[in-house]
């Protein structure tokens, strides 16, 4: 018979305790540049996820939908550490919705759960890779000891120097811009802010992570081909990719695939693809396409 919970209760966790220093490793550059030359194409700087279809997957295997949550805590693992050995710079994963309060309390107190026990088991993982993890979304929503612990997490991890993990939790980004709105409203208010100067950048500056730059590529497993939500602001030009794997089976083979496809892709922000800004890793891609 399964078990009714696959998860340690909480009385009988710590918090997570202090991990060593951050091993000595290659800065993020070299090692994009060295999974460029063996990928043969340009990688994207910042990858976000759209991790869809674990009810799915689970039920597919005659499983409760947690397992699929579960499960899919494995393909959260696979890919962060692939990406922090690729050199991606950012990898967002939309981990928890505003709209997923609705969810039956039971999932949402499995998930909550399944969130703590997954920071609490990584930080060694994040030490060996260099990640540091930042959190966007409505962070005061989530329980004080879910709280707790990812503020500890990211205490820990502030002084790694290698993929910047972000995790979106209670996100929405409907719910991103009114915040940053009301924010904006305030300070003009407040004589801080001339309603006459706020132009995109200022509005970007009021967003919750306005100093990770906006994703290359936006990934969504399990088919479905909508944004739900998810940073509607940062991906204006994102490269879309969605995979027909649902997120427990999406590991670092469908992660290549995604990042291959990438590297095909010819960016021109609207303008020509000479005019492509020279951060963009497929420019010189697209530059030799174009002779
Ligand atoms: C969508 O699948 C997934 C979620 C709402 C939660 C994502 C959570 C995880 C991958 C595990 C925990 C995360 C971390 C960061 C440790 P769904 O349940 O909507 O699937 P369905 O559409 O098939 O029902």
């Amino acid at each position: 018979m399964r078990p009714r919970s696959m998860l340690t209760p909480d009385s009988q966790r710590a918090l997570p305790r202090p991990v060593a220093a951050p091993e000595p490793r290659p800065g993020q550059a070299e090692l994009r540049a060295r999974a460029e030359r063996e990928l043969g194409s340009g990688l994207p700087a910042h990858l976000a996820i759209i991790m869809d279809g674990n009810g799915r997957w689970a039920q597919s295997q005659g499983l409760r939908r947690v397992f699929g949550h579960k499960e899919g805590t494995s393909s959260v693992r696979e890919v962060t550490t692939a990406c922090a050995e690729l050199g991606l710079e950012s990898l967002t994963l939309y981990a928890f919705s505003v709209e997923n309060w609705k969810r039956p309390p039971r999932e949402v107190g499995y998930l909550m759960r399944l969130l703590k026990r997954f920071l609490r088991s990584e930080l060694e993982t994040f030490r060996r890779h260099g990640v540091r993890l930042k959190t966007i979304g409505r962070i005061s929503d989530l329980p004080p000891d879910v709280q707790a612990v990812l503020a500890e997490s990211e205490r820990l991890t502030a002084g790694h120097q290698g993929l910047v993990l972000r995790l979106a939790l209670s996100y929405g980004s409907r719910a991103e811009i009114a915040d940053a709105l009301r924010a904006v409203a305030e300070d003009a208010r407040a004589g801080r802010l001339d309603p006459a100067a706020i132009d995109e950048e200022t509005l970007r500056r009021y967003l919750y992570d306005p100093a990770t730059p906006d994703p290359d590529m936006v990934v969504r497993t399990a088919g479905e081909l909508r944004l739900s939500n998810f940073l509607l602001w940062q991906a204006s030009y994102s490269e879309i990719f969605v995979s027909r794997v649902c997120w427990p089976e999406f590991r670092r083979p469908e992660l290549l695939e995604a990042l291959r496809e990438y590297g095909r892709r010819v960016r021109k922000f609207g303008g020509l693809v000479s005019d492509a800004p020279s951060a963009v890793p497929i420019r010189a891609r697209a530059r030799e396409q174009s002779r």
